[in-house]
């Protein structure tokens, strides 16, 4: 009969454990009772990268790298981009369901009016070199909220962490814009609590004198989808940034801004702005044969390509490229897409790609379309940001709430030295000339 259990045999000892399964894991604390000697610290399980590692059990995402599934709570990606909006996807994520019209009502109305920011962060942001990259500010000026809410460090009060989650969620667009706004040397524009979520953002970053900015459709429902895809992606690096970092809970505005701090790094959201370096260096579509030699060759990497668990095509890469043509009927095309589209051609029918599994990601597109929406390339991993705080917002709730979770504090094997004696400088200083003398 077959039992739900690994058996395990430690063959320095002869001894054999029997180890439940649940959920198709081990817990590898279970490992610790497997020793030589009585006094030993038992048996760990060494996985860098956590590449085969689950740190939490989870209701909010579910993705099928193989098959090239995603679903936020159980909806496919596809069907909630097409018939949803960013807001609801974010109550959606938070709350487990889809919300009702009232709640929708309430939840967007809690939203639109807290978007305005205090004054001093202005200040704060007017600090910042005319050429700081807005990533920078928005970590910036998301962590410096915490010193306007110190009610935000009662996190175990669920009316008060719901006020930070709309505070956050309806701030982060507001960052985004005047920092934006103070790298164009602009002034700020204030929210306008008539506009949709994304309106507003379009608003705040790029009204000039008409008295109300009017948002292109298009542009502004395109937005829209591109948040939803963005909005979670379960136990990514800067979600994970997240929960370790809230897990010594602290406040969910320290903690955003550590999640930002790693959302901005080349290898996660920083790889839009990536692809778009790499589209303008290869120039033209006749010189990616030669760039993708260099890949090959190991020189530098596709960015925007490969992803740790799609092993299949990313299913937001597949409606984001039908959200360009969109794009582009309003703006004209951008050329850089044809590079972008030979890149993709050859590189899905190369060995060195097929056989690594490697296809395009998210952001291998998304750039394509901030750009020729006329984001700048340094705004790209901000305009990531600013969707993805519902879902380390809903991550981060998912941990305090979750009897299972403690401060992440992961184990190391060490390999250092074992303990030695200080040496004085004199001691360091005759070694040093005792070893110059030798090899005279
Ligand atoms: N270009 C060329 N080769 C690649 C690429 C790439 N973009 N990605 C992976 N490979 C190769 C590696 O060199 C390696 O080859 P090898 O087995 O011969 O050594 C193999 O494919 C496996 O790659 P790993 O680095 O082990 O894969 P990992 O899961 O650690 O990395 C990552 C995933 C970081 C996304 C990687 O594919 C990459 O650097 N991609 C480019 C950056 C990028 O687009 N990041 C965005 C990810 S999506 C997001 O964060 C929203």
């Amino acid at each position: 009969m077959s039992k739900d259990t690994l058996t395990i045999t430690d063959n320095r000892t002869g001894k054999q454990y029997e180890i439940p399964i649940e959920n198709e894991a081990i817990m590898a604390k279970d490992l610790r009772q497997i020793k030589v000697a009585e006094d030993d610290f038992g048996l760990m399980s060494y996985d860098p990268a956590f590449m085969n590692t689950a740190s939490c059990k989870s209701r909010v995402t579910f993705i099928d790298g193989d098959r090239g599934i995603l679903r936020y709570r159980g909806y496919p990606i596809e069907q909630l981009a097409e018939q949803s909006n960013y807001l609801e996807v974010a109550y959606l994520i938070l709350h487990g369901e889809l919300p009702t019209a009232a709640e929708l009502r309430d939840w967007t109305w809690h939203i639109t009016h807290h978007t305005f920011i205090h004054e001093n962060i202005k200040k704060f942001i007017d600090g910042f070199h005319y050429d700081a990259h807005p990533m920078g500010m928005l970590v910036s000026a998301v962590g410096a909220l915490s010193t306007f809410y110190t009610d935000a460090k009662d996190i175990f009060n669920a009316e008060l962490r719901r006020k930070q989650i709309f505070r956050l969620i309806a701030k982060m667009p507001t960052l985004a814009a005047f920092a934006y706004r103070h790298s164009i040397g602009m002034p700020y524009n204030y929210p306008d609590n008539d506009l949709s979520y994304t309106g507003n953002f379009l608003n705040m970053m790029s009204k000039m004198t008409e008295v109300q900015y009017k948002p292109n459709h298009t542009l502004e429902r395109a937005l829209d989808v591109l948040f939803i895809l963005h909005a979670d992606h379960e136990q990514n690096c800067s979600t994970n940034a997240m929960r370790s970092i809230g897990s010594s809970h602290v406040d969910p505005y320290s903690a955003v801004a550590g999640a930002a701090a790693a959302l901005y790094g080349p290898l996660h959201g920083g790889a839009n702005e990536a692809v778009l370096r790499m589209l303008a260096e290869i120039g033209s579509k006749d010189h990616v044969p030669a760039y993708i030699n260099r890949v090959k060759g190991g020189e530098v990497r596709l960015m925007g390509f490969g992803h740790r668990v799609y092993k299949n095509y990313d299913p937001r890469a597949k409606i984001i490229k039908q959200v360009a043509h969109e794009v582009f009927e309003v703006t004209g095309k951008n050329p850089v897409i044809d590079i972008a589209l030979e890149l993709e051609r050859i590189a899905l029918e190369d060995d060195y790609f097929v056989s690594r599994k490697l296809y395009p990601n998210v952001d291998f597109y998304s750039g394509i379309i901030y750009q020729a929406m006329g984001f700048p390339v340094d705004m790209f991993p901000v305009l990531f940001a600013i969707p993805r705080t519902s879902g380390w917002l809903a991550q981060w709730e998912e941990m305090l709430l979750d009897s299972e979770q403690k401060i992440a504090r992961p184990r190391q094997i060490y390999l250092g030295y074992d303990e030695r004696d200080y040496e004085s400088m004199e001691q360091r200083q005759d070694k040093e000339s005792k070893t110059a003398k030798a090899s005279d």
